[in-house]
């Protein structure tokens, strides 16, 4: 038995010729939001649905808060919004959610109150009276969030919850995934907008091909946040090329210039004493914050074309 919300071990899925995800082990801490980044058709929402128990593994393993994947008693304390929702168009927000509620085996008076509080949570309390049919695909998704919210989740999976969004939905779902986060759920959030996931998540894992390919802990706002500083400068010898290591990593070295991946741009007075002391001409000296964005690029590869 493990701790973790999720721990999965070698997951495959197999669509006759088509390896949609090749090899799917990780680890999800109980209480973290977990980015599931990668680029379209890498295996995001195959994996989720692993997960989630809604498609049969062709080989590997997992866990889900503690029980094994697909098993029934732990899917009530799972919530999911799907990439891909259709709802019956002629109900309202609040007479969907209250459906729901009763499939959840809620009481109706615990229904009532929570699809109410969650229509406010989500800015539809004005249209929730409605039929769905005329909701725009934002005020759909945002429905589609309430629902998955709507039995308090231990762990809830998000497959791409912003991208009908525009910048205030963005911004209310990532108020709803901090709030999530006090609250001690765990979230799953699959998505290839990186932004949302760089100001949401406290770890990440990069996806491509079917395979997880780095996975790492997200700084926390204003701390550890990687630099990469740009040197460039003549007369640089061997040694003073060499003992630009003890301020951080370098990432290239060719003719003038010098990459190094630095901790915090505090060390650039320190480098440009030290290149200057060496007798070299130092003309230009720079640190640029790293983002997700260069990272998912750099992860990704030449290979990547646009999906
Ligand atoms: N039901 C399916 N049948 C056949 N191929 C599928 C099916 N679902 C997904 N795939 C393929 O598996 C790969 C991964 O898809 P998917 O998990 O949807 O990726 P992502 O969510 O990262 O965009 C894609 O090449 C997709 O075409
Ligand atoms: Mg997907």
């Amino acid at each position: 038995m493990t701790n973790a919300a999720i721990e999965t071990r070698s997951l495959r899925k197999r669509y006759g010729e088509k390896l949609a995800v090749e090899d799917l082990s990780l680890t999800v801490r109980r209480g973290e939001v977990f980015g599931f980044l990668g680029p379209n058709g890498a295996g995001k929402t195959t994996s989720l649905k692993m997960l989630l128990g809604l498609v049969e593994p062709t080989g590997g393993a997992g866990t889900l808060l503690g029980a094994p994947l697909g098993d029934r008693a732990t899917r009530a304390k799972v919530g999911f919004l799907p990439e891909h929702f259709r709802f019956p168009e002629w109900t309202s927000a609040r007479e969907l959610l209250r459906f729901h509620g009763r499939l959840l085996e809620l009481p109706d008076t615990i229904a009532r109150e929570r699809a109410e509080r969650l229509l406010g949570t989500v800015d539809l309390l004005d249209a929730a009276h409605r039929p769905l049919r005329g909701y725009s695909k934002g005020m759909l998704q945002r429905t589609g969030l309430a629902l998955a919210l709507l039995g308090e989740p231990e762990l809830v999976f998000l497959d791409e919850p912003t991208s009908g969004l525009d910048p205030l939905g963005r911004r209310l779902v990532r108020d709803l995934i901090r709030a999530e986060r006090d609250k001690g759920t765990t979230v799953f959030l699959n998505s290839h907008l990186l932004g949302e996931v760089e100001a949401t998540c406290d770890r990440v894992a990069f996806v491509k091909g079917g395979r997880v390919v780095r996975e790492r802990a997200l700084a926390a706002e204003g701390e550890g946040v990687e630099f990469e500083a740009v040197l460039r400068a003549s007369g640089l010898d061997a040694d003073a090329r060499a003992g630009l290591e003890r301020f951080g990593r370098v990432l290239h070295d060719e003719g003038d210039e010098v990459r190094l991946s630095l901790a915090s741009e505090s060390a650039l007075p320190e480098i440009a004493r030290w290149v200057v002391e060496r007798g070299a001409s130092l003309r230009h000296l720079s640190a640029d914050h790293v983002s997700l964005e260069d990272e998912f690029l750099e992860v990704m590869g030449a290979d990547h074309r646009p999906g």
